[in-house]
């Protein structure tokens, strides 16, 4: 496939001038899915002791020292664990003043999510050129964590995974944000509006193949590859109706993803029994929960 560039400086050969390179979407989406499939595709990076941890807190096995030394592994990370374990939205009653103190109050597997935030957010959820998409795909995938998991906990559904699931369910427009970032200067990455369309085609398949890099569990993997089709072989999956309800409540609340268009899956609230008083009940909390986000 000829790049975008070298299409653009052929064009006219000289007889017609473009200042602007033209970028098709069909090129985009494209280029995507080859950078995805390649073989030597480098998926962005987490750190080891965020994978580590999440193991660790799921382990009957570990203690909380184990599930310290990971927290503490590096200062700056273990700084910004500890100021997120104090926000309210975490729900610790009193402040927490330290790691331990955190690990005791909010328990492993929160503050491995805790963990899990800040890896994502300083490590994933960044490109330059599209730094302001980022910023709202971050804001959008915290807010949708924090929201599954009250669907979960509305609905009896286990929550074991709902916090990761609605953390990483659209790290794959991250993934497409970051391949198309990576051009030499002076070019710059091309415009949001010109890419978003094609990056948002690919956001499933590319989300399914960076969490499987990083060996997630495939439960996790498979939520993020149907978060827009929850219906998999003619069965609503119960954690991917739950990212749905989570979707659209967030969106109602201001915390849409950038430039992703969906449509509204209304039967994801009724595969889930939420309806009538359960549902204004979950939608009212949300709205409370979103707001101690801000
Ligand atoms: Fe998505
Ligand atoms: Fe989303």
């Amino acid at each position: 496939m000829a790049s975008l560039a070298s299409r653009a400086e052929n064009y006219g050969r000289g007889t017609v001038e473009i200042d602007a390179e033209f970028v098709e979407e069909r090129d985009v989406l494209e280029r995507l899915r080859t950078a995805f499939r390649a073989p030597d595709y480098e998926p962005p990076l987490l750190p080891a002791a965020a994978l580590q941890l999440l193991e660790l807190a799921r382990s009957p096995d570990a203690s909380v020292r184990d599930v310290l030394d990971v927290l503490e592994y590096d200062p700056f990370i273990a700084g910004r664990v500890l100021r997120l374990a104090q926000s309210p939205a975490y729900g610790a009653a009193t402040p927490v003043r330290s790691l331990e103190q955190g690990v005791s109050r909010l328990g492993m597997n929160t503050m491995a999510e805790i963990f899990f935030h800040v890896s994502v957010s300083s490590r994933v959820f960044r490109a330059k050129g599209y730094e302001k998409a980022m910023d709202a795909l971050r804001n959008h995938s915290v807010a949708v964590a924090h929201v599954a998991r009250l669907v979960c906990r509305a609905t009896s559904l286990p929550d074991e995974y709902a916090f990761l699931c609605g953390l990483l369910h659209d790290v794959g427009i991250a993934a497409g944000l970051i391949v198309l970032a990576d051009v030499r200067a002076p070019k710059a990455p091309p415009p949001l509006f010109e890419i978003q369309r094609p990056v948002i085609e690919a956001h499933a398949e590319a989300g399914t193949i960076v969490c499987a890099s990083w060996k997630l569990p495939p439960d996790v993997c498979l939520v993020i590859e149907h978060h827009h089709h929850p219906t998999i072989g003619g069965v609503m999956h119960p954690m991917a109706a739950a990212l749905g309800v989570a979707e659209e409540i967030c969106r109602a609340n201001g915390f849409a993803a950038p430039a992703e268009e969906v449509a509204a899956q209304p039967n994801v609230f009724e595969s889930l029994n939420l309806g009538g008083v359960i549902r204004r009940r979950l939608e009212a909390d949300a709205k409370a929960l979103l707001g101690r986000l801000t």
